[in-house]
């Protein structure tokens, strides 16, 4: 039975034209391309320049998104949404300012923080609004400008993150059009609030009265302990998105996970029981991108030819909060811009 489903109409990425690798890195602080790679999987990284913002990534690739799509002037999207952890102010939301530089006004237009799951997150709202009725068109955006809350002395975290932006039109449609988003699982676990954190420049810090610490405004990240639960988070929810979308493991063509680490990756194909061959992985080029990576990954497979009208795609992702999710879909006949 066909029903009312939020289909995916256009994708488009954007990474900063800098990029960092990992000898650079390795001249710096005590790494090396060996390890950087061995464990993460990444060779490099792209950072923003000097005063370019998660806003000014998240135009460019809202603008690529709505080319995708087919989207004119005269055209309008009716809700942008935009994840982030690295928003251009604590006040105002990044994305209002995001859409009007797009020429998207009067849109409905909010941020979403959760962390490494935001786009996840995003595209599961902007489903609720289409698929309810409040929303046609729904811009969904995850960016991140990550280089602003490195430590350059931390190698934990130094060497895994990067800067870039991914993002997706969703458009009103039907369950049974290629591009229809066909289940969503959503979860958080807020006593693993420590687990990564930054913890200055909130109500908190400002609450206490306490003086910023040197390093507060850096991303803190105990990233042993998250890699673990990353595995068996994004199982559960994979788990329970497919049993939501009715598929089994092996219907899944392609598992688009949060690229924070190939080992994770490659982990949690295994768990799931799913051939390497079918993680989509972007992480060599980007590194870890945050709410951005998920898109990220889908614009570069598809940019490769990789996805089919109506293959079937699961998303997954895991981080900060602790904050999880996974979405089935079905691949559209898109071509990213
Ligand atoms: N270069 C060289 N050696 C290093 C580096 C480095 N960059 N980092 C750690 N090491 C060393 C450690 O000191 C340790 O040495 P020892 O054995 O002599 O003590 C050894 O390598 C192993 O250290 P681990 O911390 O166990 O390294 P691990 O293999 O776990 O890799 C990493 C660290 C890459 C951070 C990994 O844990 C990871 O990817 N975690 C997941 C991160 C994640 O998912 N983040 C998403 C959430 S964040 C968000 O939502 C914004």
């Amino acid at each position: 039975m066909t029903a009312r489903a939020a289909v995916l109409s256009g994708l488009g990425g954007y990474l900063p034209p800098r990029t960092v690798t990992n000898e650079e890195l390795s001249a710096r602080i005590d790494t090396s391309d060996e390890w950087i790679r061995r464990r993460t999987g990444i060779r490099r990284r792209h950072v923003a320049d000097p005063g370019v913002s998660t806003g000014d990534l998240a135009v460019e690739a809202g603008h690529r998104a709505l080319k995708s799509a087919g989207l004119g002037t005269a055209d309008t999207v009716d809700m942008v949404i935009m994840a982030t952890s690295t928003p251009d102010h604590p006040l105002p939301a990044t994305a209002p300012d995001v859409a009007a530089r797009l020429g998207l006004g009067p849109a409905a237009a909010f941020d979403m923080a959760a962390g490494c799951s935001g786009f996840v997150y995003a595209l599961a709202t902007a489903t609720a609004a289409l698929v309810a009725g409040h929303a046609e068109r729904v811009l969904v955006i995850g960016a991140e400008v990550f280089s602003t809350v490195l430590n350059p002395a931390d190698r934990g975290t130094a060497v895994i993150f990067g800067d870039g932006a991914g993002a997706v039109v969703l458009r009103a449609g039907t369950t049974d059009e290629p591009g229809a988003v066909l289940a969503v699982d959503l979860g958080a676990d807020g006593t693993g609030r420590d687990l990564a954190t930054i913890p200055d420049g909130g109500s908190r810090q400002r609450a206490t009265g306490r003086e910023p610490h040197p390093d507060g405004h850096y991303i803190h990240m105990r990233g042993k302990e998250i890699f673990v639960q990353a595995v068996h988070g994004m199982e559960r929810s994979s788990a329970a998105a497919l049993d939501k979308a009715g598929w089994n493991v092996g219907q899944i063509d392609h598992v688009v996970g949060h690229q924070a680490n190939l080992r994770i990756l490659h982990s949690l194909a295994q768990q799931l029981g799913v051939d390497r061959q079918r993680v989509v992985s972007h992480i060599e080029e980007a590194g870890n991108t945050a709410a951005a990576s998920i898109p990220l990954a889908l614009a570069d497979a598809a940019a490769r030819n990789r996805f089919r009208p109506h293959d079937r795609l699961l998303l997954t992702a895991f981080g900060a909060g602790l904050a999880w999710g996974s979405i089935a879909l079905t691949w559209p006949p898109i071509t990213p811009a």
